[in-house]
């Protein structure tokens, strides 16, 4: 891999959950394997009164929770290149004392240093970070480069997007902005574009006169956890669709990039975002399901539902739960359905994509007319891999077919370590590849689709909120969604755990 030039991270928001979970372990990880700079340095800033060594010994925790096994001589040598300054956010003069603490740092990184601000804090100060930054010139580098890594949500709906875009702008070229989705720096996400570009096979097929429907899945088998604020102000839509679920509809369903250049292809992921067909307030009550989980028992142990969340008000209608139905209008899909659906305390934690092929004209086997039809089912996580299910001949008398599967899994490749999204993101914000960020288009486009979701949740107060007891697959209605009069059902790749224990297949 290529050696980044040196540089100075600095973190804003170093003393919250992200940082923590995954941006120190992530940017561990990048120097244990050596695919770090020369000569780096990582400043955390938060408005904690810590001291440097008390930051040092809290990353140190959080590296070993997320890597038992790393040597501690290694962490010992990472740890001495965290620094950590505490400062106020709003307040504008700080930033000059933050511009000397770079400074003073910029010496470990050599001359003609180069800075990655990471914007690891609540969104609510996305603005005024950037827009103090370039108040204190921070917004460049002498001799080198300056980009900013935004996490998301960038923006809390259209208006605002466009809004801090403006921003942004005002302050930073948009090559120096790199909009993260952490789904995009997943290895089996990418795994997409090479699944579809890569081959020979699949493109002919994919397209409205093979595919059924396509299905999109991401559920996870915990709550909230402590983001009760966090997530009365998101809900699913805004939390998952908007971005994770989005990124995943847009490679699937985009058209060939005339090349590998981060242009070419995030032109057609925009082409995708913009066919997709914005729902009329009459269909949001039938094409959108609205779920929140409500308590339940699973294996004898009592489980909270949403409203008693710490953070979460009594009489919540905010969404742990969403499923949509609609379509890309443009001549690929032009017909076929995309069914999206996200969800906090379901069954397990898995996300996957399933391509569902059209079945064949006429049944020649009488015996099998119920065979489900034939799907590629592109998993995520966890049990990364592909599977296509397909009928074959059971043997003996007769021709009943039976419903098989050809699968890989990542894990059959030997010796091939899997990186963590974030530490690839960090790795190509480092050498300059925006590939895998968004475009300040793209970010105002997805806003776009959800717009006539929010309006209507927050309009119309008919629009039914459904509960779902935790530890199941949400809504009953969801079925409805999908079947069509067609007997069609979501893949239930574990049974409702909230019945009788669990039962995974991929
Ligand atoms: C985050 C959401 O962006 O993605 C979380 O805010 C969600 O609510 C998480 O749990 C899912 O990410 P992953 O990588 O665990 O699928």
């Amino acid at each position: 891999m290529k050696k980044p030039d040196n540089c100075v991270i600095i973190i804003f928001g170093a003393s919250g959950d992200l940082t923590k979970r995954k941006l120190i372990p992530a940017i561990f990880e990048l120097f244990k394997r050596n695919n770090l700079p020369e000569k780096f340095a990582v400043l955390g800033t938060a408005s904690s009164a810590l001291s440097e060594q008390e930051f040092r010994e809290s990353m140190k925790a959080a590296i070993l929770i997320n890597d038992s096994i790393a040597d501690i001589n290694k962490i010992n040598e990472f740890t001495e290149k965290l620094n950590y300054f505490p400062m106020d956010f709003k307040e504008p003069e700080a930033y000059s004392l933050l511009s000397s603490k770079i400074k003073s740092l910029s010496g470990t990184c050599g001359e003609n240093c180069n800075y990655i601000f990471y914007l690891a804090t609540i969104p609510s100060l996305f603005a005024e970070i950037s827009v103090n930054l370039g108040k204190s010139g921070l917004n460049k580098s002498k001799n080198g480069y300056c980009r900013i890594i935004v996490e998301k949500p960038f923006g809390y709906d259209l208006k605002s997007a466009i809004e801090l875009n403006n921003i942004m702008h005002n302050v930073f070229e948009e090559n120096q902005i790199y909009r993260i989705d952490h789904y995009l720096g997943k290895e089996t996400v990418q795994n997409i574009l090479a699944t579809r570009f890569a081959n020979g096979i699949f493109e002919p097929i994919w397209n409205r006169n093979y595919v059924h429907h396509v299905e999109v899945t991401s559920a996870e088998n915990f709550g909230i956890e402590n983001r009760g604020g966090y997530y009365e102000t998101s809900g699913a839509l805004r939390d998952m669709v908007q971005s994770h679920l989005l990124r995943l509809v847009t490679l699937i369903a985009m058209e060939p990039p005339s090349s590998f250049e981060p242009d070419a292809i995030r032109n057609e992921l925009q082409k995708v975002l913009q066919s997709l067909r914005r729902l009329h307030p009459d269909e949001i009550g039938t094409n959108v399901i609205r779920g929140q989980y409500i308590a339940s028992t699973i294996g004898g142990k009592n489980i909270k539902g949403y409203r008693e969340e710490k953070g979460v008000a009594a009489d919540s209608r905010t969404e742990t739960y969403t499923a949509i139905k609609f379509f890309i209008d443009n001549w690929r899909w032009g017909g076929v359905p995309f069914y999206i659906r996200t969800g906090k305390q379901l069954p397990t934690r898995v996300t996957e994509a399933v391509i569902h092929f059209r079945k064949t004209p006429h049944y020649l086997f009488k015996e099998s007319q119920n065979m489900s039809d034939n799907q590629l089912i592109l998993r995520i996580q966890p049990d990364e891999g592909i599977l296509l299910k397909f009928g074959m001949k059971e043997p003996g008398a007769g021709f009943k077919i039976h419903n098989v599967n050809m699968d890989f899994h990542y894990s059959d490749i030997s010796n091939v370590y899997i990186p963590e999204a974030y530490e690839r993101l960090i790795y190509d914000c480092m050498i300059g590849d925006t590939t895998l960020f968004l475009r300040a288009d793209a970010v105002e486009e997805a806003w776009k689709f959800v717009e006539p979701i929010q309006k209507a949740w927050t309009d119309d107060h008919n629009v039914k909120i459904y509960g779902y007891p935790a530890g199941t697959w949400g809504p009953d209605v969801a079925d409805d969604l999908i079947s069509g009069g067609e007997h069609i059902t979501w893949r239930y790749p574990c049974k409702n755990l909230a019945d009788d224990g669990v039962y995974c297949e991929l």
